[in-house]
Parts: structure tokens; sequence; C-alpha cells
């Protein structure tokens, strides 16, 4: 089984962090969290009520959720040795922050810290339209080795439920990860 870093940030779609940890956690996955300040705030908004409540149904102890202004905690080294880190979603101020080598939080620092030390980072951003300098630093990031996955779900597996199209981006984001998974039907395959 791995270890993983999900990070949660600012940006609309937090039920895509919140479902990558959750389908981590079912697989017998180690999975440690970091959810920015604007991050807690979408989750608000988006699912009424805070990152700290959802915890128990996640199954993510609190000692595996850090501060996002701590830079003293594990993540925050590269000798906290991972098998991936997400960031989902991402908002395009985390994005340019990555893209510029700039730590402004726990998030930056350990994103900046997948890449040094040449370990998958998957970056899922949500913004529509891209501006020029949104669409340079997602370049610059795909050019240093991160994995770009837009929160862009697909309608060819003909999804129900915004759950189901949720859970296609989560299945990206774990094949990406390597991670065995039942998220969504593959093309052409009858499971
Ligand atoms: C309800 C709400 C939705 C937002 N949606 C987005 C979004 O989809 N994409 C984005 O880049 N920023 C979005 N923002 C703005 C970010 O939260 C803001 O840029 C913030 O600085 C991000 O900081 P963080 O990356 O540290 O979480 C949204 C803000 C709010 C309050």
């Amino acid at each position: 089984m791995g270890k993983y870093l999900v990070c949660i940030t600012g940006a609309s779609g937090a039920l895509y962090g919140i479902r990558a940890i959750k389908a981590l956690v079912e697989g017998g996955h180690e999975v440690h969290g970091i959810v920015s300040h604007w991050g807690n705030q979408v989750i608000m908004e988006e699912t009424g009520k805070a990152f700290g409540s959802w915890m128990g149904e996640l199954g993510l102890p609190p000692e595996r959720v850090y501060a996002p202004d701590d830079f003293s905690s594990p993540p925050a080294s590269g000798s906290f040795r991972l098998d991936g880190t997400v960031v989902a979603p991402c908002s395009m101020s985390s994005i340019g922050a990555i893209a510029s080598g700039v730590c402004l939080n726990l998030i930056h620092r350990a994103a900046l810290t997948s890449l040094k030390e040449g370990r998958p980072l998957v970056l899922v951003p949500r913004e529509t339209p891209f501006s020029l300098p949104d669409l340079r630093n997602l370049t610059a990031l795909a050019e240093v080795g991160a994995a770009i996955l837009p929160a862009s779900p697909a309608f060819y597996h003909t999804p129900q439920t915004i759950e189901d199209m949720i859970d296609f981006v989560v299945g990206k984001i774990l094949d990406r990860l390597l991670v065995e998974h039942n998220l969504y039907t593959r093309w052409r395959s009858s499971k």
C-alpha cells in the first residue's frame, strides 16, 4: 500500500479532493492531508461543513492533517517519503506560487518538495477560462514534471449523477498515481 498527500486549495470543486482522500483511504493507503485557508472556506461553501467535520467520515486521523502555515510539519521535508502528492482542486493562485517556486504555505512547499525529490505530483487546476499567465504557469509546471490534470469530467461513460462526474476525475488522478480503483468504467470495458 502507498503513502499519499492530498492537498485542497480554494478553487471550486472541493469534493474532488475530499473524494480522492476517501478513495485512497478505502483502498487501504496511508493518506495525509493539508487544506489551505481558502480551501476550507470553499469546502464550507460547497458542502455545508468544514474540513474538520469531514475527517471522521473520511477516516483521516487528526495527526495526519497539517496546518497550512506549519512549515515545521513532516510534508515540508523531502525526508518525508511519499508515493505521490495531489493538489485537488488547485487554485490559480497556488498554481502560480508553485510554478514560481514561492512557498506561501505548506501546500506550495510540499508540491515543490515533491518536484525536487522527483516524486509524482498531480495538480488539478479548476478555472475557466484560463488567463495567459495561468497557461504559462501550467506549462512551466508540466515542463518540470508535474501532471496537469484539469477537473474536466468526460461524458462518454454517461454519468448519471454529480458523484459519477467527480469519480471520473478522481479515477484519472488515481490512474496517474498507478493506484488501482473502480471509480469509473473504462472505455469499451464492461466493468
Ligand atoms: C467560493 C469561491 C470559489 C473560488 N473558486 C476558484 C476557482 O475555481 N479557481 C481559482 O483559481 N480560484 C478560486 N477562488 C479564489 C481562491 O480561493 C483565491 O485565489 C485564494 O487566494 C486561493 O488560495 P489558496 O490557493 O491558498 O487556497 C474561489 C474563491 C471562493 C471564495
